[in-house]
């Protein structure tokens, strides 16, 4: 069945913890690794008339950690676009907010633009193609349906943020903060596939209070935030597949 399976929905996220409950709630079958050489795991069902095939990155062999970041979202979403075909791809996962444009935690994004605000060159050209700034499809609907926010979501390789950091997303007035969204991004406008996020905010980046420590405390009720709004969002009509 796996050579042959088509996503409608292709929903992507990082970490085991962040699908379970998508998983458990939609019935979704575990179908294993779909790519030889990655640990990514992939699971699937029916939601209505859709085919949603839903994929993790997996398990780190090195590190026996969940393979967050911008390097596994890329090599993940390819694997998936190559065996699933899908029509639509769907990040889904946490994020950090940012109290200065208002937010909260528990608030739920769909972003109406992505970028990287960790990837600096300062060389004319080679500076845009590395801020990787990509408009998601639109789906003002959708966000409504949901009652997420837009705006932009920036995506790098860390979970704090340096100076220079900062001084991007300032620039770039991110209202979410992740570490895969722009990257899969970067290969669905490749593989023209549609590219929505769906992210829930665990911390607040300029917060005195450690993210790791707001993130790990709210991670819990963010999941079943985000398994709500998966619930919401597969059933929806505004969607375009
Ligand atoms: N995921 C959850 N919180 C995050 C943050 N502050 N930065 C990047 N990814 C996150």
């Amino acid at each position: 069945m796996l050579g042959s399976l088509k996503a409608d929905i292709l929903l992507q996220a990082a970490m085991r913890t962040e699908t379970q409950l998508i998983i458990d709630r939609e019935a979704l079958q575990p179908i294993g690794a779909f790519d030889a050489n990655s640990p990514a795991e992939a699971f699937t069902g029916k939601v209505g008339p859709r085919q949603v095939v839903l994929v993790t990155h997996g398990r780190d062999p090195t590190h026996q950690c969940d393979r967050i970041g911008t390097i596994p979202a890329a090599t993940t979403c390819a694997a998936a676009l190559a065996r699933f075909s899908p029509k639509l791809i769907v990040n889904i996962g946490t994020c950090g907010g940012f109290l200065a444009r208002g937010g909260s935690i528990g608030d739920l994004h769909l972003p109406e633009r992505v970028a990287f605000h960790d990837q600096r060159v300062p060389i004319p050209g080679f500076r845009e193609f590395a801020r990787g700034e990509l408009n998601t499809l639109p789906v003002d609907a959708l966000r409504a349906e949901l009652g997420a926010l837009g705006g932009t979501c920036s995506s790098g390789g860390s979970l704090d943020a340096t100076p220079e950091d900062r001084a991007i997303l300032e620039t770039l007035e991110a209202r979410c903060k992740d570490m895969e969204a722009a990257a899969i991004a970067f290969v669905a406008r490749d593989w023209r596939v549609p590219f929505i996020a769906v992210k829930c905010v665990t911390d607040l980046v300029d917060d005195p209070e450690a993210v790791q420590d707001a993130f790990l405390r709210n991670l819990r009720s963010a999941t079943m935030r985000l398994a709500t709004a998966a619930s919401a969002l597969l059933r929806s009509d505004y969607l375009p597949v």
